[in-house]
């Protein structure tokens, strides 16, 4: 097990079968020396890419994609869910569907933040079916800026997620690998 999957296992909670609560160290309460470690090991990964910027969405990915913006030394930017008051015409959106709470969000950036010379590594906390990628994807295509890769900080393998990044052929790094939640066990995957 690796750094995180050692966590997981000490401080993570199954909520369901298909939920890990990590909120005493990952999307609540911060260790912000795991998440040094979770920055530097993306950008360990994705250092020969070219990247020129990190794109996450807030809340809980603007933590693993400051930490990795600070090793790749790009800047970091995080569509927002809730559209500025003063930014209404000069922006992205992409509608971003959460099968938890089977709700629809828009998700917006501003224009002024990706071009056509950008190279995106696309940075999340959690993988499950592959929306919030999604989204972020269909920004980057709307501002004609090329995919760098996407790392996502834990994935549930049994969400449709993973397999919609393999398919779309994008260079992807999870560093941890859930395969199951089932019968309040945590199983890791171990693929990569
Ligand atoms: P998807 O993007 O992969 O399709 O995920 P989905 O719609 O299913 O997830 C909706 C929200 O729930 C996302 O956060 C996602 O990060 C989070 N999430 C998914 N699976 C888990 C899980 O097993 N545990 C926890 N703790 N969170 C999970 P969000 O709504 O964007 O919220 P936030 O970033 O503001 O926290
Ligand atoms: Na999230
Ligand atoms: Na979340």
């Amino acid at each position: 097990m690796n750094f995180l999957e050692k966590r997981i296992q000490k401080d993570g909670r199954i909520l369901s079968d298909n939920t890990l609560k990590v909120d005493q160290f990952f999307n609540h309460q911060i260790d912000p020396q795991l998440m040094k470690k979770v920055g530097q090991s993306f950008a360990d990964y994705f250092k020969n890419d070219q990247i020129t910027k990190i794109l996450t969405i807030e809340s809980s990915g603007i933590a693993p994609a400051l930490m990795t913006g600070l090793y790749l030394n790009v800047p970091v930017i995080f569509a927002r869910k809730h559209k500025s008051v003063i930014q209404k015409n000069n922006i992205y959106t992409a509608n971003v569907y959460s099968f938890t709470k089977k709700t629809n969000n828009t998700i917006s950036v501003n224009k002024d933040f990706i071009n056509s010379n950008d190279r995106i590594l696309m940075i999340d906390d959690f993988l499950a079916n592959g929306s919030a990628i999604s989204g972020m994807i269909d920004i980057i295509s709307k501002a004609n800026a090329n995919i760098g890769g996407a790392g996502v900080a834990i994935e549930k393998k049994f969400q449709k997620g993973h397999q919609y990044i393999q398919k779309n052929g994008i260079k992807f790094l999870a560093l941890a690998s859930i395969a199951s939640l089932d019968n309040g066990k945590i199983a890791f995957a171990h693929s990569k």
